[in-house]
């Protein structure tokens, strides 16, 4: 199988680039191993109707990367438009926060079939196409308009939510029937499965068995695969970069303070507004916590051209002002707080470093910084999970301590009982967590999805007249 796998963001894979997002950094290890050929944007524009566009390709590991310019008309309100003010708050159940216009919709079509096109030259004889996440919904069906016969995936890295929720994008009947020409759709979690093939059925009246919905496309399959990480390999990363610099002046500067650290890119879906609140909650409840526990919070920009983002800047950094004002001592700053990314190897220092990890969204497909924070720790002397019960992966990691982001006295409390923890129950909790990790890897889901997506093609064949 000649795999080509395609995601709007890429990543080169040099070891200090600050990752932004999972799905990047989650693809990276499986395409250098796999010999797989990604495609994705170069994050340039280009202006013109060329056809074929410009790409830049390079070898990452065993496979290849493929940068491509995307069409300058398009490329607003495909991105800032379309996938992230319409899909992305439909996704996280933010209804409220959806915004586009027509041409936003038209401008994703057509970055869409251009994204298909494209594809054609990276097609061979026995391909297959593995498609990612909200940015491409209809390119399996650009694909198929294209003539391409070959099977065709895609992973969805968010959450799907309830129908009514869906129903608030414009066009999405439109959209989802076009996803039908995907062979194989796979979910985070069975809530996002069974939600999606709820809409199949009472919204689009699609016969759905066992999984399997019958479309004018034919087949198409909806599955959970969870993704994962490699823990070892992370936990390795962990224990060399307690000499990075950043590590060790961040472990001086604690002076024996105990640390909770929090690591998301600045989004409304991460929760960090109550967050903060639950630390304020925490330090005014417990003042003898006061001096004793900080909060390292690092929050990446990001989508910043888009007004509920920009809005969302402010007002993080005015509460960790405020909470920082009122809790702060001429010698100790409750929040650090800091607006810039951060390459894994030093992340994964700076998790080990701290005793409790805090990763509380309010909705989330997966959270892979929850996956990284237990990689990372140290097997003698463990730090505890904080984990919002709406991530994805508070489905495995089911003995972190996990907590309703919207309850802020709640997650105060929750708070102040990991920092207190004793070490047998600590290491009892990471241990049953790791067990999980080391079940679901990056690696298995890769080969999960793509012997699926192999099934896929084999019952195609055997239905072909
Ligand atoms: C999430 C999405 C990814 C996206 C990442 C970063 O993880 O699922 O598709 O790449 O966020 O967002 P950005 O818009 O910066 O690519």
């Amino acid at each position: 199988m000649n795999l080509v796998v395609v995601s709007n963001r890429v990543s080169r894979g040099k070891p200090n680039e600050p990752m932004t997002g999972g799905l990047a950094a989650a693809l990276l290890p499986i395409v250098e191993k796999s010999g797989a050929i990604w495609v994705g944007s170069s994050g340039r524009v280009r202006d013109g109707n060329q056809k074929e566009p410009f790409a830049e390709i390079e070898a990452l590991g065993a496979g290849a990367l493929a940068m491509l310019d995307l069409p300058a008309a398009h490329y607003g309100g495909y991105y800032e438009g379309f996938a992230n003010s319409a899909l992305w708050p439909a996704l996280h159940s933010r209804a409220d926060l959806i915004r586009a216009s027509h041409e936003d919709y038209l401008s994703y079509r057509e970055v869409n079939a251009f994204m298909a096109r494209a594809l054609l030259r990276f097609r061979k004889s026995d391909s297959a196409f593995w498609i990612q996440d909200y940015h491409f919904l209809a390119l399996g069906a650009e694909l198929r308009d294209l003539g391409v016969t070959e099977p065709i995936g895609f992973f969805l890295h968010t959450p799907w939510p309830a129908r009514s929720v869906i129903g608030g994008v414009p066009h999405h009947r439109e959209l989802i029937e076009a996803m039908l020409a995907y062979d194989l759709i796979g979910f985070q979690t069975e809530e996002d499965c069974e939600n999606f093939l709820s809409y199949a059925q009472a919204d689009l009246g699609l016969a759905v068995h066992d999984g399997v919905i019958l479309s004018r496309h034919g087949r198409t399959r909806a599955a959970v695969f969870p993704i994962g990480i490699d823990p070892q390999q992370f936990a390795q990363l962990a224990t060399k970069a307690s000499t990075h610099p950043d590590v060790s002046r961040l472990r001086r500067s604690l002076n024996g303070e105990k640390l909770a650290i929090g690591v998301d890119r600045l989004d409304y879906s991460k929760g960090l507004i109550n967050r903060i609140k639950a630390f304020d909650r925490m330090w005014t409840l417990h003042p003898s916590l006061a001096r004793t526990v900080s909060l390292l919070q690092i929050a990446t920009p990001s989508r910043g051209a888009i007004e509920a983002y920009g809005n969302l800047q402010s007002d993080v950094a005015k509460l960790v002002s405020d909470v920082n004002g009122v809790h702060g001592e001429v010698d100790w700053t409750p929040i650090r707080y800091l607006n810039k990314g951060y390459g894994q190897a030093v992340l994964a220092g700076l998790y080990r470093t701290a005793q409790v990890g805090v990763v509380t969204p309010l909705q989330d497909g997966m959270n892979l910084v929850a996956k990284e924070y237990v990689a990372a720790q140290n097997p003698v002397d463990p730090g505890v999970l904080v984990l919002s019960k709406f991530a994805g992966a508070a489905n495995e990691l089911d003995t972190a301590l996990l907590v309703n982001p919207h309850d802020i006295d709640g997650m105060a409390r929750i708070i102040a009982m990991a920092l207190s923890m004793p070490l047998t129950e600590r290491r009892m909790r990471w241990e049953a967590m790791m067990a999980k990790l080391r079940g679901h890897t990056i690696q298995q889901w890769f080969a999960d999805f793509t012997d699926a997506l192999r099934e896929c093609q084999l019952d195609r064949d055997a239905l072909a007249p």
